[in-house]
């Protein structure tokens, strides 16, 4: 289902989607709700935007924090890939329906992890169907190749609707009422629907936490029959991401000045799992030095999934400024140890704040990637540093995808770059904020 163009989410597609998000639990959950034989009651939101915070993308302090403040991110999520049904400029009519039907979402659940996040981001693309220019200062670039190893498929639709919650049913309801028929949305009106005014490209799900990938492990592509995902893991690949101090904050990546301040940028890879070799071929040790850096493996620093790290993810300036040594001596290098070197600004500011989420659309294990920063260009040096072409220089051992992080092993099959404006402009901008 879950990249299939369509208005709304037929009765198949919606239990292949309630099942995607959460299992099957969550479906008879779902289908309790959709029933009108409510579960747990979800928190309803606030009628006016002056009630919600100015920035689209305030998360942190709406979620669920582990004991060391590092941000549990909504369990079940959807993008919305939405382009628009003519050509040109949009008018006010499709503004006000936009403005309507995310108004509804926050009228009828809380902003929060028990209610509803949501964010409403839009392509470079859709900058393109006005006369007038994005501010030049603005690093938005349409999306493209970040290494000569990848072909992903470029989004370029117009608007990318982000839909999260700890609730499943939250989220599919929510989808229907912005797609598909449904007149009541957690008992508020619906009046204004997003398909009034767009379709739906593709619609992608997934989900994030511990437990939730070795849960839905069986009869993925991508993951071995013995169902080697640690139980505990809140990923595929056995690991814990996303330590708070790893991570920026989000007044570093947002945008301070201009028509669009109190924005973000975000881009958006999706990227295809094959863990055949990751768990057939590698020990834990091995899987510690290819994740995080092989000084990690040799101090033992990663226990389990990794919570022992605490609030870092344990990677020191030495593990960092030393990596060509370290790829002598051990033939292998670290997907954080090599990215960490383009994701620090001169202060040593984290400049990417990652809200990585897994997914098993197409019955294929996957990760959709969305990342937050100030420009594009931050993301892109990230990843050229996770690339790691250099690397390949310092022993044979390390290659372009063998010994060379977690490379071997993913596949980016998609890539797509947004601005999430302001809050208050959430609903069909022009490019200069007017
Ligand atoms: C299946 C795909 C991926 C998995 C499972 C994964 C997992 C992880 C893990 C476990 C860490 C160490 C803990 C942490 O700091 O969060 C990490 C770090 C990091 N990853 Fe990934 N990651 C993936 C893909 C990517 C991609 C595509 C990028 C994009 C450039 C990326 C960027 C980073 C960055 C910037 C760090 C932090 C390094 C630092 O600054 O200290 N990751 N990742």
């Amino acid at each position: 289902m879950p990249s299939s163009p369509d208005r709304g989410l037929s009765r198949r597609e919606f239990g292949k989607a309630a099942v995607a998000l959460g299992g099957a639990s969550a479906l008879t959950a779902c289908l309790d709700r959709f029933r009108n034989e409510p579960e747990e009651p979800v928190p309803s939101g606030v009628a006016s935007l002056e009630q919600l915070p100015t920035r689209q993308h305030a998360w942190r302090d709406r979620i669920r924090l582990d004991d060391h403040g590092n941000a549990l991110l909504p369990r079940h999520q959807i993008l919305l890939y939405l382009n628009l049904g003519v050509d040109g400029p949009p008018g006010t009519d499709a503004r006000n329906t936009v403005s309507a039907a995310l108004s509804t979402l926050d009228e009828a659940y809380e902003r929060s992890h028990e209610g509803l996040l949501h964010s409403m981001a839009y392509s470079p693309a859709y900058f393109d169907r006005f006369d007038a220019s994005l501010p030049d200062d603005l690093d938005l670039p349409p999306p493209r190749r970040l290494s000569a190893f990848e072909q992903p498929d470029l989004d370029t639709q117009d608007a990318l609707l982000h839909l999260a919650s700890d609730r499943a049913d939250v989220v599919l309801e929510a989808d229907e009422a912005l797609t598909g028929d449904r007149e009541t949305a957690n008992g508020v009106t619906v009046d204004a629907r997003l398909t009034d005014v767009f379709s739906v490209d593709a619609r992608r799900t997934g989900f994030v936490g511990a437990g939730m990938p070795a849960e839905r492990q069986g009869e993925l592509e991508g993951i071995p029959d013995s169902g080697p995902v640690p139980e505990k893991s809140p990923l595929f690949m056995g690991f814990q991401a996303g330590f708070r101090k790893n991570q920026a904050s989000e007044d570093y990546v947002t945008l301070n000045e201009g028509p669009f301040a109190g924005g973000t940028t975000k881009h958006v890879a999706n990227i295809r799992q094959r863990l055949d070799d990751w768990y057939g071929e590698q020990d834990f040790d091995e899987r510690v030095m290819e994740m995080f850096s092989p000084t990690h493996a040799e101090e033992g620093l990663v226990e389990g999934v990794g919570s022992s790290l605490g609030a870092d993810n344990g990677l020191t300036p030495a593990m960092i400024d030393n990596i060509d040594e370290a790829a002598r001596e051990f033939g292998r290098v670290g997907h954080a140890q090599k990215n960490a070197r383009a994701n620090r600004d001169p202060d040593g500011n984290v400049r990417l704040l990652r809200r990585h989420f897994e997914s098993t659309d197409d019955d294929i294990a996957s990760l959709h990637f969305p990342t937050l920063q100030r420009g594009i260009g931050a993301f892109e040096e990230v990843r050229k540093a996770m690339n790691g072409v250099d690397l390949t220089a310092a022993t044979p051992a390390v290659r372009q995808r063998v010994n060379n992080g977690i490379l071997e092993y993913i596949f980016v099959e998609h890539r797509g770059n947004f601005l999430v404006p302001p809050m208050a402009l959430r609903a069909l901008p022009t490019p200069t904020g007017e």
